[in-house]
Parts: C-alpha cells; structure tokens; sequence
C-alpha cells in the first residue's frame, strides 16, 4: 500500500491516478475524505488521522501536512514504512547551502534531512515552478484578459504535474531512483509573460501579463494557497526577482528518467484549458 499525503491537490491527483491505473493500492489522504472524488480503487483517508496499516511507502508533499510532517514521519517509522518519496524543491539544490530559516529551500532541505535520518529508501524530488501555478490566475482569466502579477520577466522552466508524477512513480515502483535527490524541470525556459502568451494562444484569447508591485502579488499568493508562511512567499518572489533577465535551468531530467520528451507548457494549457473558461 502506498500513502499520497496531498493527494487531492496539483502534484497528488495525477499521481494516485496513475498509480491507480498501474493496479496499485493507493490510500489517499484528505481533510475531506467524504467528498474527495479519487479515481476507483483508491482508498480515501482522513489527513488528520492518517491509517498506516499495510502502508510500505509514503509519499510525503508539506502542502498536505503542513506543521505535521515530524509527526506523520515518526508515525510512518513506527509503522514500519520503508520508502518515503519527498515532494521537495529545485530551491534546495541552488538555494539550500545558505537558505535563510523559514525559507522555501530551508523548509525542503530539512524535510530531506529528516527522512533520510529516519528512513534508508529514499527519494526527494526536486522539482522547479510547477504549470499548475497558472492555477493562481484563474479567477482573473475568468473574469478578463489581463493577468496581474509580478515579475513579468521571471524566467523558469514550468514542469507538468504529469511528468513530476510519473517521476514520483518511478521513485515508488523501481530502485533506480533510490538514495537521488533529481533536480526537475520542464523543457523550456519561459518568462511569465510568455507563459501566459502560450495560454492565451491555446484558449484563443487575447491575454496579457501585466506586472504589479511584489507587496501586491504577496497577499494575492498568500489568498491563493491556505498552507503557506509568510516567510515563503518572500523567499519565492526573491527568487522571481532573480530569475528576471537570467536564462531559467532547464535539466533535462525528466526526459532522462522517464525516456521520453518531458512534456510542454502548451500541453499542460491544453490539457487544463477548461479550468480557465468563465463556468469552470
Ligand atoms: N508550486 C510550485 O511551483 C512548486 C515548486 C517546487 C516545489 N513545490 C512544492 O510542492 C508542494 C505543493 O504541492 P501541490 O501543489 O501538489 O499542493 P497543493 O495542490 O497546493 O495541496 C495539496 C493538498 O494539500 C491539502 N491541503 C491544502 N491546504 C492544507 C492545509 N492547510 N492543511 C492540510 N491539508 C491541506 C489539500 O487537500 P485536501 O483539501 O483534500 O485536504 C490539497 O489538495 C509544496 O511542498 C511546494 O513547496 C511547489
């Protein structure tokens, strides 16, 4: 049996849905276990009290358990889980040396240090921006054109969820991955602007990306995403800030991994075009 903590959310649902689809018993944890809509097979279970019995693997993402993690990794060690695949951050890997306390890359990189005190089959994946943070405009392309936001010239490499996943799932099911920390990216570099350029051509609609000020974006991120600290959010957007005019890490691990061309910014749009559309 395999534990998806935050397996409701951008990085999880794929990933239960595949490891569903491969035949695989997949417990699911959610503070809404009534209403979690999980493909068949996959068992849905209260984040709050979360059931290890038969569990060999954990899957562990801070968004599902945020404030718990110590406890859920100390429940997960009594219960005899052997292998633990870390949703972590690229930001450890450029930023994890010298990340101030409270920081995005400080977060992750004790995170990989607390598994790999606890647990010998381990795998952290490191992955850059996901597509899905284009989720955060949703409400503003349903109601106009115009994304506001900061940092228009921010360059990353956005990675499909679908691909991170189908890593994760290497993590779960192989040895190949064991005791590996792969920085994740997607295959292009993009600037916010762009990235929104590109959404706009597969909705076809005449959007753009118009910059705001980072106290502005700072509160719009915090609205956005109910489990995130302050200290965060200012460690993210002082990554954008330096990513502006930079060219974006691309890895190329993905394809390395899963022996395929990692997948495009323009077929996660396509894939979650309707999300955008004024009834989503
Ligand atoms: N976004 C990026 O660009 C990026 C880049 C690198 C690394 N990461 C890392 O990826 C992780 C986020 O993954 P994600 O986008 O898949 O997460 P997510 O979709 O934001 O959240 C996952 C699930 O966590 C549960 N959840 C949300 N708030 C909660 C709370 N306050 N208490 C308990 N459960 C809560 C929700 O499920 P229920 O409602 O069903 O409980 C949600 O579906 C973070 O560790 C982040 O640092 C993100």
């Amino acid at each position: 049996m395999i534990m998806v903590t935050g397996a409701t959310g951008n990085f999880g649902r794929p990933l239960v849905t595949e490891l569903a689809a491969q035949g695989r018993k997949v417990r699911a944890l959610t503070r809404t276990p009534e209403r979690a809509e999980l493909p068949a097979g996959v068992e849905p279970c209260d984040s709050a009290a979360p059931d290890f019995a038969g569990v060999s693997a954990l899957v562990l993402n801070i968004a599902g358990a945020p404030g718990s993690t110590a406890a859920l990794l100390g429940a997960a060690k009594a219960a005899g889980v052997r292998r633990v695949v870390t949703l972590s951050s690229l930001l450890v890997a450029t930023d994890g040396e010298a990340a101030a306390e409270g920081s995005t890359a400080a977060i992750h990189r004790d995170l990989e240090e607390a598994v790999e005190e606890d647990f010998e089959q381990w795998t952290h994946l490191r992955p850059g921006g996901f597509a899905s943070n284009a989720l955060q405009w949703k409400a503003q392309l349903q109601a106009g054109d115009v994304v506001h936001g900061p940092y228009a010239g921010a360059c990353t490499a956005p990675i499909h969820e679908a691909d991170l996943a189908a890593v994760a799932v290497r993590a779960l099911l192989g040895d190949e991955l064991l005791g590996l920390a792969p920085s994740l990216t997607g295959p292009q570099e993009l600037t916010l602007a762009e990235q929104v350029e590109i959404l706009g051509a597969v909705l076809d609609r005449p959007l753009r990306y118009q910059e705001i000020g980072p106290e502005a974006a700072k509160a719009a991120m915090l609205a956005h995403n109910s489990w995130v600290q302050e200290e965060m959010i200012d460690s993210l957007l002082s990554f954008l800030a330096d990513t502006v005019g930079r060219p974006a890490l691309v890895t190329g691990e993905v394809e390395r991994i899963l022996g395929r061309p990692a997948l495009t910014y323009a077929q996660w749009a396509e894939a979650n075009a309707a999300a955008f559309s004024a009834l989503a």
